[in-house]
């Protein structure tokens, strides 16, 4: 069976269109735009293409973009306090520290230091704890990007066995809780997961996170199961630079039902997740209606 491919670029195309179109609508009817702050400490270049891209969407979308660019050298207390005027300055919805830091500064206490209805990463400690607990949060752009995409498949996932293989706080864990939120049954695999091909094999949907490239043979995949690819590997194969995933598209596209793409698959979701938590943040602050099919 040849796979149907979900289509990860189209997809965050709609998303931000819908975005675009809730942002007209905070801008026509209520005079307000929404506004989303980028702390970039240093000059990892990885990093600053990330928040160009970022910027350049969040101007797409009608709403400000507010860049903070600061030394690699720069301290606890000044990068706590930069946080400080964004978290009080009321034209800033959502404010974003990119990771990772450079050393010296304590990512989790910086996290922790963004007022948490302003925390569009759901990384904030209160944001993890109201997740977990089913209650209304700000949710991690990369997990809730595949989420959207599922629902979109499949309607419901009630009752579904789905794994996520990686449990990072980023990906792994935010996503385990979002697929039992909409009643899966839920496996975490890891590194020391006994038998980790026979639980792959056990799934309906699988969520590769790991971050190792094409390190999920289709031969783990159920026939017809949905694969979600979060992977981003950059590899070196026939003297050429190639981004692969952490599944093995080629034969896993042979038994699955749906995959995802990398290129194509949940990268392009991530940004347009974030523009979509500003706006739900946006609307959150002003006391209005969230906006429908942009929030888990
Ligand atoms: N670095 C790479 N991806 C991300 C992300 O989604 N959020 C933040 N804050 N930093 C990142």
């Amino acid at each position: 069976m040849a796979a149907n491919i979900i289509d990860g670029k189209a997809f965050a195309a709609t998303v931000r269109e819908k975005v675009a179109g809730h942002v007209a609508r905070l801008k026509e009817e209520h005079g307000i735009t929404p506004g989303l702050a980028v702390v970039l400490v240093g000059e990892d270049p990885a990093s600053e293409v990330y928040v160009r891209s970022k910027g350049k969407q969040t101007v797409e979308a009608g709403m400000n973009s507010f860049e903070h660019k600061m030394d690699a050298d720069t301290s606890e207390e000044d990068l706590l306090a930069v946080v400080e005027k964004l978290n009080n300055d009321p034209s800033v919805h959502g404010i974003l520290v990119q990771l990772p830091l450079p050393g010296h500064l304590n990512e989790d206490l910086i996290i922790n230091s963004i007022a948490p209805e302003k925390d569009v990463d759901g990384f904030h400690i209160s944001n993890v704890g109201l997740l977990g607990t089913g209650q209304k949060s700000m949710v991690p752009c990369t997990p809730l990007g595949c989420l959207m995409m599922l629902r979109d498949y499949h309607g419901s996932l009630s009752g579904m066995d789905a794994v996520v293989i990686g449990r990072s706080n980023i990906v792994g864990k935010p996503m385990a809780q979002l697929l039992l939120g909409d009643s899966c049954t839920v496996t975490i695999a890891h590194s020391r997961t006994k038998d980790l091909p026979d639980v792959v094999r056990r799934a309906d949907i699988v969520v590769a996170a790991v971050g190792r490239p094409e390190m999920v043979p289709g031969d783990w995949i159920k026939e017809g199961a949905t694969v979600i690819d979060v992977g981003i590997n950059r590899i070196e194969r026939d003297g050429k630079n190639k981004l692969v995933g952490d599944v093995d598209f080629a034969s896993a596209a042979e038994r699955a039902g749906a995959i995802t793409p990398v290129p194509g698959g949940v990268g392009p979701m991530t940004i347009a997740c974030l523009l979509a938590n500003t706006v739900t943040a946006c609307c959150r602050a002003n006391g209005l209606a969230e906006p429908e099919g942009l929030t888990a």
